[in-house]
């Protein structure tokens, strides 16, 4: 099995891709008009405010550790995606819009479909989605787990957002390591490394008889080995049967001594990788199987350069993958990962329908 560990990074980490990749939600909302109606504009503008508020507060030895990928986003939307396509990785843009669409969809069938209470969000960064859901869904709870200063950044913008985005009044408390917004959404402060997330969890209000949805997304890379290890027998003991966990791993990535020193200075190493080919007997050997996965070949249903479509018609090139896992009760006994289904979701009619719960 291709697995990748080290060491845990250091003392608060500021956490740069949660940033980046709203920096591209942004980027595609702006140039994309078809994701600015699915997403509503209430959804971009948040965002916005959000990230600037996270600029805003950015230690100066960050900012200036990086002062070219700092003029890069001061370029034009429409020249930052042609470079990212052309020169670092192609469709980036559409890889990231298409999971946040497919996680979005998710969660709404979840909640509407299938009895769903509760949602957690485990390394939430910056995304705005819990914030917004959590006001339409009043009888859902809706859990993020980040650490540092990712977490106390999210707050401090959540708390800020200026009332011409139109809220109105935002209820918010305090409870010890977490602060709660319209008593539904509840931030927890846990680095999934040194906390407890189960201790957390509780202490929050989480019922763990009710019936929940986990959503990891973008976050195995960011931990080593141990902790994907131990969070995965972690989630195993805290959630029902019923219950379902949305989960990405990075198959390969690829990499130069010179770019992995650049991540340990920024204090965000890449340290966990699992081969697709791996993945059932990985979550397995933890009491989960594989529902189904999300792979670049559905993603790429919403890419419109087709010339970027096609490089990736070469199955080589698909390896980051989202897997629904569910505990093991031998309902889905696949023997390779190729015979688990792609997940039943339609990106491009779901675009093309505004969705309600993001106006
Ligand atoms: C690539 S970002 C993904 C953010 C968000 N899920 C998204 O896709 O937009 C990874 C997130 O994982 C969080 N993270 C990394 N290591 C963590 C840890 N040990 N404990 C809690 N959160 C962590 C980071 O702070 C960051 O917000």
């Amino acid at each position: 099995m291709q697995e990748e560990s080290s060491e845990a990074p250091t003392q608060n980490p500021i956490d740069g891709s949660a940033l980046g990749l709203m920096k591209v939600f942004a980027r595609s909302l702006r140039l994309e008009p078809r994701f600015l109606h699915y997403f509503g504009k209430q959804n971009l503008q948040i965002v916005e405010h959000i990230i600037q508020s996270v600029k805003k507060n950015m230690p100066y030895h960050f900012s200036t550790s990086r002062p070219g990928q700092v003029l890069f986003f001061m370029l034009p939307d429409g020249f930052q995606r042609w470079y990212i396509n052309l020169f670092l990785r192609k469709g980036f843009d559409t890889f990231i819009m298409a999971r946040k669409v497919m996680i979005d969809a998710k969660i709404k069938s979840a909640i509407e479909n299938e009895g769903v209470k509760q949602v957690i969000f485990l390394g939430a960064g910056y995304d705005p989605r819990a914030f917004l859901q959590a006001q339409k869904c009043k009888t859902v709870n809706f859990f993020e787990i980040d650490r540092g200063f990712t977490y106390e950044q999210k707050v401090i913008a959540l708390q800020t957002v200026p009332a011409h985005i139109g809220f109105g009044a935002i209820d918010i408390s305090r409870n010890e390591n977490a602060v709660v917004f319209n008593q539904n959404m509840i931030c927890i402060k846990c680095d999934l490394i040194k906390d407890n997330l189960i201790e957390y969890l509780r202490k929050n209000g989480f019922e763990p008889s009710l019936k929940t949805l986990i959503i990891a997304e973008g976050l195995t890379l960011y931990l080593p080995k141990k902790d994907v290890d131990a969070l995965l027998e972690s989630l195993h003991a805290l959630i029902t049967d019923q219950s379902e966990i949305i989960i990405s791993f990075v198959g390969k990535f690829k990499t130069t001594a010179k770019r992995e020193a650049l991540f340990k200075k920024k204090e965000e190493q890449r340290l966990f990788s699992l081969m697709s080919e791996h993945v059932l007997y990985y979550v397995h050997a933890r009491g989960f199987e594989v529902k189904d996965k999300f792979t670049t070949k559905l993603s790429m249903t919403l890419e419109k350069e087709r010339w970027i479509k096609k490089y990736y018609e070469d199955p080589r090139r698909r390896q980051t993958a989202y897997y629904t896992l569910v505990k093991a009760n031998s309902n889905f006994e696949y023997k390779s990962i190729d015979e688990v289904p792609e997940m039943q979701i339609d990106l491009v009619s779901i675009v093309n329908q505004k969705n309600t719960t993001n106006e």
